[in-house]
């Protein structure tokens, strides 16, 4: 992709293209970004530390209150920098959208979740898009950062921004950029993770790349929003596909009586063409459990039935069956039913490390084992209480005492800072989704 053509006018008619990207360049461009959570809030911060005026808009009233105060709510972003920028007017934050008026570019970082029949919510976007239109002005550009089906970005947003009478490509610039981050993961960040982008146009293309290069150390063109759009579709595809296989082959070994940990260890030794993926609970967060079936409902539209995508969502679906199927086992062998014992879930995030329970397995296993009459309680050390049963439940002290009065301890996520000998030692019985316990042979232990 050259840049010549918007460089080559520079010095005579300068369009909008000229204009912002000098602003880009110069840094004097007002950015914004819409939906300040795991992925608006570290964009808006990592702009902020390039240099330029931000403005987050959230229609969270009390996110929105901290951010003011220069307090975070994310894990991965650190008060400290949040307060600096706050203090030094890099970064502010406002419920208003009425301040797109004011700037150049705009982040859509909105949820896109799933509706009750597992179809694409994409409410989100459009009540962002609209905003957006009815701030819209000459010279913008709007990037859609919220992973969503390919045709999202001109479909659905395209349509709303032309309303305006403007030209893309020309008057304002659209593209799609799909967020990578991975909260909790201490090597990569918004920052180094390398970032794809698809415009509209190319000029469109090129002012979203020179955006992103102004902070970002990789950025990645590509031909159209579609194919960004499709990348994070592939992505989170692969992933659910590959832990649906291993998934079903865990259930599969404990049929045969193989540990699939070991399997999976001693087939890791190849060199290549192997990439280890590990069976757990099931899926959980944002985006894995739920990305796939976007990208399968956009298919079935077109008459396409994404197979590989249904099968693994399936498979995936049964862990949480399967977990209770092991804590039956556990007990059983102490001759005990679920029925009246006491479970202890272990791990309410849906991964190790972080306070995020969207979407966690963890809560499925403690509604299936309350229906089944055990009397539940959990520990997380991330996650000080949560909404359960229709009250608020708080996470139970893990001491020896305290696991020495359950018949049964799930291990559900495997957060690093968890003593598990002393969970071994102390446990009468225990549940091992995550091989917590590699390594460690004990007839109280049934492993998934
Ligand atoms: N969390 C992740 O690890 C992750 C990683 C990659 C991509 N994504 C994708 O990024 C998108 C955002 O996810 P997230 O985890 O940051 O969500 P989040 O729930 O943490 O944050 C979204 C924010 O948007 C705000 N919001 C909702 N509607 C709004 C509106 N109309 N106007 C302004 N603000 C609004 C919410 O109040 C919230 O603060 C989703 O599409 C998700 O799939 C998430």
């Amino acid at each position: 992709m050259s840049k010549t053509p918007l460089r080559a006018r520079r010095n005579g008619d300068r369009g909008p293209a000229e204009v912002l990207l000098q602003r880009i360049e110069r840094r004097t461009a007002h950015v914004s970004v819409i939906g300040l959570g795991y992925v608006g809030l570290p964009l808006a911060v990592e702009m902020a530390q390039a240099g330029f005026t931000v403005t987050g808009i959230d229609i969270d009233e009390a996110r929105v209150r901290r951010l003011q105060r220069g307090d975070s709510y994310i894990q991965d972003v650190p008060t400290r920098e949040v307060k600096a920028l706050v203090k030094s007017g890099k970064l502010r934050a406002t419920t208003d959208f009425s301040v797109l008026k004011k700037c150049d570019t705009v982040n859509i970082c909105v949820p896109t979740p799933l509706s009750k029949q597992r179809d694409p919510d994409v409410s989100f976007i459009v009540a962002a898009t609209e905003q957006v239109a009815k701030h819209f002005h000459r010279g913008m550009l709007v990037i859609l950062e919220s992973t969503t089906y390919p045709g999202t970005t001109d479909e659905l947003v395209l349509p709303k921004l032309r309303q305006t009478g403007l030209e893309v490509g020309k008057d304002f610039f659209l593209a799609f950029s799909p967020e990578r981050v991975d909260p909790g993961n201490p090597q990569f960040n918004t920052r180094n993770i390398p970032k794809v982008v698809g415009g509209v146009t190319e000029t469109c293309t090129q002012v979203a790349v020179a955006l992103y290069r102004q902070r970002l150390e990789t950025v990645v063109p590509v031909s159209s929003t579609q194919v960004a759009e499709m990348v994070k579709l592939l992505e989170n595809t692969f992933r659910s596909v590959n832990i649906g296989l291993v998934n079903e082959l865990a259930m599969m070994c404990s049929r045969l009586g193989i540990d699939v940990w070991e399997v999976i260890g001693a087939a890791a030794t190849k060199p290549f063409g192997f990439m280890p993926f590990y069976p757990g609970p099931g899926l959980g967060g944002h985006c894995i459990p739920i990305d796939p079936l976007y990208l399968s409902w956009k298919a079935r539209a077109s008459g396409f039935e994404a197979r590989f995508i249904e099968l693994a969502d399936y498979i995936n679906g049964q862990m949480p069956e399967h977990v209770v199927r092991l804590c039956s086992e556990a007990l059983n062998r102490s001759g005990k039913a679920l029925r009246g014992s006491r479970v202890l879930v272990l791990g309410v995030a849906y991964k190790a490390d972080i306070d995020d329970v969207r979407e966690s397995p963890s809560l499925d296993i403690m509604e299936k084992l309350r229906e089944h009459g055990a009397k539940i309680e959990y520990h997380d050390p991330f996650v000080p209480s949560i909404a359960f049963a229709g009250k608020r439940m708080k996470s139970t002290a893990l001491t020896p005492t305290t696991l020495r009065r359950f018949d049964c301890v799930v291990i559900a996520t495997a957060h690093k800072g968890v003593s598990y000998s002393a969970v071994l030692r102390h446990a009468r019985a225990i549940v091992d989704t995550r091989n917590a316990l590699k390594g460690k042979r004990s007839n109280k232990v049934v492993r998934i």
